[in-house]
């Protein structure tokens, strides 16, 4: 029975992960380059191969909540909403992305964007790209 339980839970989970993926997509304008943005938010780019790869995981798989901020996700373009996470510093930020964000028993941020595939250092780059794209428009800055 626990485990049938266990078991429903995760496919609402999932789904409803999926329709905010799917909202996520739609608001962000599914399909463009990023050059230019739903949320009028030019994303720098960055000479830095780290950088530079850290954007291409971004965009894939980061951008659908970090675009416009969907669901409570701190917009890239806001730097307003990165003061106080900068505060605690790369390292915290990087174990949140990697570990996701949980509040009563659903994903806020689910672990690696909700892509298992990626590499730790995948997603230690796209942290890198948030903070440097961040910095870049204008914000705060990692102490
Ligand atoms: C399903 C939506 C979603 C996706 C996809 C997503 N995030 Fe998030 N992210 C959030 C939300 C929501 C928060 C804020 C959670 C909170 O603090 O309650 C957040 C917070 C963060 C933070 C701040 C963490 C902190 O400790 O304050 C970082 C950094 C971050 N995301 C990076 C990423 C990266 C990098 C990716 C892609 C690999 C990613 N996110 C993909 C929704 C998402």
């Amino acid at each position: 029975m626990t485990t049938a339980h266990a078991g429903i839970r995760d496919v609402i989970l999932r789904t409803r992960f999926g329709a905010l993926l799917a909202l996520g997509a739609l608001l962000a304008g599914c399909g463009e380059d990023g050059s230019r943005t739903g949320a009028g938010t030019s994303l720098p780019t960055f000479d830095d191969p780290n950088l530079a790869t850290g954007r291409s995981v971004w965009m894939a798989n980061c951008r659908n909540c970090h675009l416009t901020g969907v669901a409570g996700a701190p917009a890239i373009g806001d730097p307003a909403a990165w003061v106080p996470r900068f505060a605690r510093g790369r390292d915290a930020l990087q174990a949140s992305a990697l570990d996701g964000i949980g509040h009563a028993g659903a994903w806020r941020m689910p672990p690696r964007g909700g892509n298992p595939a990626l590499s730790d250092t995948q997603v230690r780059q796209a942290v890198d790209y948030t903070i440097a794209a961040v910095e870049a428009l204008g914000g705060t800055r990692v102490p």
